[in-house]
């Protein structure tokens, strides 16, 4: 084993500063990963890369870069109870106490725990390095059907968007409206169209972007944002609007057309993060009978739960990675992602990159 590895940080000011630093040794309850893919999240661009705007849960405590890790496991701490070396994983990104409320309902995004509650890649050392230390207890195995890339999707955005699309329901009865299409939108597409959403509607202002969801077959229809959305949406629905819609944006214009596109009755789940939105609660929701459900990344059995479903509906999370980089290029991988001409983006090591 290597005493020294390669590792990303991110000191704000739109930079990525690479360093050399110990290999970790794994402690008790921990494993030692070989980071095979590590994937660039909207949230890594909004609260860390141009400036360290995020708090608490969103605060970046100056550790290594990356929230979304898939691996392989090289070494193994005193005291693990299920997993051993060669084991394939991904790491469910938040490290919980495991012991509140939270934690055991298995949702260690929202651990009340001030002292065990530990972000990777925010709050404790992430994925963009050659290495890094997992719990035993934040690990989901990798289906041998599925690659690491697939994995590192599911980390974050496949699986926060599961949980969205399992709390609306998606079925065949429903047209679906997905504002914003960076990679959470894009993984919204893809999971509705394995749930059977009889149309797909997307909604952008990056040409490219739009582009992207339309030669995957994610969406049905794309639109340029603008004043006429709502109207569009329901021309494109018999007049009616959508079923549902799922928010993938955070702009306070896409998240009212969200609501106001969608038709009585429907349900509309908000995923992007940060900003505003204004509506008018008695036209837009409450004379329509509809509801607006808000969620925040998923779990750890309905990632596993995520796992098995993508291998029984042969969906490979990785088809939305656009561009692959090695850890050395790790800024290059940055600015593309801030740049938002692109799919997903990420930075890979071994096979990952052959
Ligand atoms: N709720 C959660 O648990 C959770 C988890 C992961 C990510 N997120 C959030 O989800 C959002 C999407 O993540 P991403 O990685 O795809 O980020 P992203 O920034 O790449 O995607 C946002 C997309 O919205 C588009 N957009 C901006 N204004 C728009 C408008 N008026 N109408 C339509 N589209 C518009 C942008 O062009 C972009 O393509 C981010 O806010 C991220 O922080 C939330
Ligand atoms: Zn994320
Ligand atoms: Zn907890």
């Amino acid at each position: 084993m290597k005493e020294t590895m390669s590792a990303a940080f991110l000191p704000g000011d739109s930079t990525v500063e690479m360093r050399t630093v110990s290999v970790p040794t794994p402690g008790h309850g921990e494993v030692l990963l070989r980071v095979k893919a590590s994937t660039i999240c909207g949230s890594d661009i909004r609260c860390i890369y141009h400036e360290h705007l995020g708090k608490g849960p969103e605060g970046y405590q100056g550790v290594i870069a990356g929230h979304e890790p898939c691996g392989q496991i090289v070494a193994i701490g005193e005291g693990c109870r299920r997993f051993k070396t060669g084991d394939r994983v991904i790491v469910y990104h938040i490290s919980g106490c495991g012991v509140c409320n939270d934690c055991r309902r298995g949702y260690m995004i929202s651990c009340t725990s001030e002292k065990y509650r530990r972000a990777y890649g925010w709050q404790r050392d992430g994925g963009m390095a050659e290495y890094m230390i997992a719990e035993e207890k934040d690990l989901i195995a990798l289906p041998d059907e599925l690659s690491f890339a697939d994995g590192a999707q599911v980390a974050c955005g496949f699986g926060t968007v599961y949980e969205g699309l399992e709390k609306i329901g998606i079925n065949g009865n429903h047209a679906v409206l997905i504002t914003g299409l960076g990679p959470v939108g894009l993984a919204t597409g893809a999971l509705c169209r394995k749930l059977g959403a009889n149309k797909i509607i997307g909604i952008d202002v990056v040409p490219e972007r739009m582009k992207i969801a339309l030669d995957l077959g994610l969406c049905d229809a794309v639109l340029a944002s603008g004043p006429d959305n709502v109207a569009q949406v329901r021309e494109l629905t018999g007049g009616f609007g959508v079923e549902r819609a799922v928010d993938c944006s955070a702009h306070h214009v896409a998240r009212a057309t969200a609501i106001r596109a969608t038709r009585k009755w429907g349900r509309i789940v908000f995923i992007g993060e940060g900003g505003k939105v204004e509506i008018n609660p008695s036209p837009d929701m409450i004379h329509d009978q509809k509801t607006v459900y808000g969620s925040w990344v998923t779990s750890t059995w309905l990632m596993e739960e995520l796992v098995e479903r993508l291998v029984r509906w042969n969906l490979h999370p990785a088809d939305i990675i656009t561009h692959r980089f090695p850890l050395e290029r790790a800024a290059d991988a940055y600015a593309l992602m801030a740049s938002g001409k692109c799919g997903k983006v990420a930075v890979c090591q071994d096979e990952e990159l052959a």
